[in-house]
């Protein structure tokens, strides 16, 4: 009899652990670089979907990059949704990412493939957008200053201390405006323009969609954003006029990739089918999410600037997300712009 007692209360024990593994297992640590309230919504949105519990944090693209790779040797996280795609491109070179090809793949634009093949499929495309800035039209006007349509406007001695951009470090939004500016007008001209630039800067944010909602909020006048940042800013009722620079500008491929060794792989993996899906992309516009989605079938809003009106450089996604170009060109802004004098 007490033999049969202790076979089962073993049985039993081994059963509770299987159980509290496979209950423990149910979760996934989603790192999110998108705007706080669409993180949010892809969060919940899983959960219920799956039942499948999110641990969700929200830094910018360049910061959880340097998350990631501090954590390295202990990964913590599990999925990168969100930010731009050239520190995703330098997550991929630096084997900080995972390999995947999604059963979703059929679904989706070649520009979102693209950026997964230059890869060696340890990211994928989610969504693009392009780069501009975006004034309050009330405060230009109560400072009487001029319209500004071109990116060498930003440059005019009147506009000082009106213009705000993020920290290339920490955001990707300005480190696609330092790589567009390069490639606009070449190394030289683009340092000199960034350090005339940095005269008219009156703060330099940690977030990249921070100046354009601070000139919402009337304590900016021009915010240098992703132009879909700036039309959810009009969209949702502020004097915001958007520009896409007369010279042309730059674009980002938002991106998504799987952390290496992540402890919920498994999971990881279902929460990125699920995000290249049409319907899950098509709830974007229910954050005022303004990007061109991956999925061809995803619902857009005529609200949405049209990359197709917009000129657009062409923009080199293999040099600007290289780990070794991205540093030396990190580390000049560094030296040469942020230390000077405003
Ligand atoms: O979600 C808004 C957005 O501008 C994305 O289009 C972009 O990928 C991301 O934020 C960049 O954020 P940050 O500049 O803070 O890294």
């Amino acid at each position: 009899m007490k033999q049969i007692q202790k076979l089962a209360a073993a049985v039993g024990v081994a059963l509770l652990g299987c159980m509290s593994q496979s209950i423990a297992a149910e979760k996934v640590t989603y790192y999110c670089s998108a705007q706080e309230d669409w993180c949010q919504l892809m969060a919940s949105g899983f959960e219920e979907a799956t039942g499948i519990k999110v641990n969700m944090t929200r830094k910018s693209s360049g910061e959880t990059f340097a998350q990631i790779k501090a954590e390295a040797d202990n990964p913590k996280g599990d999925v990168w949704w969100g930010g731009t795609g050239d520190p995703h491109l330098q997550a991929a070179e630096e084997g900080l990412t995972e390999a995947y090809e999604s059963p979703m793949r059929g679904e989706l634009h070649d520009w979102s493939i693209s950026q997964s093949e230059s890869a060696d499929n340890k990211t994928i495309g989610i969504y693009s957008g392009a780069l501009g800035y975006g004034y309050n039209e009330e405060i230009l006007k109560a400072n009487n200053l001029p319209e500004p349509a071109c990116w060498e406007d930003l440059l005019k001695p009147e506009y000082k201390g009106h213009v705000q951009m993020a920290n290339p470090n920490s955001s990707g939004t300005a480190y696609t405006t330092l790589a567009t500016i390069v490639q606009l007008f070449g190394e030289d001209e683009g340092f000199e323009f960034m350090k005339g630039l940095h005269k008219n800067i009156n703060q330099y944010t940690k977030s990249g969609s921070a100046p354009i909602k601070a000139a919402a909020r009337g304590e900016n006048t021009i915010g240098i954003v992703f132009m879909h940042d700036a039309v959810k800013q009009a969209a949702s009722g502020f004097p915001i006029k958007v520009v896409a620079p007369c010279e042309g500008t730059g674009y980002e491929i938002g991106s998504m990739s799987l952390i290496k060794d992540g402890r919920n792989l498994e999971n990881a993996k279902k929460f990125y089918d699920w995000a290249l899906t049409a319907d899950v992309q098509s709830r974007s516009l229910e954050v005022k999410a303004f990007q061109v989605m991956s999925n061809k079938s995803a619902e857009s809003s005529p609200q949405a600037p049209d990359l197709a009106s917009i000129k657009l450089i062409d923009y080199d996604f293999k040099k600007y997300g290289s780990s070794a170009e991205r540093k030396r060109l990190l580390k000049k802004w560094d030296d040469e712009v942020s230390t000077l004098p405003r």
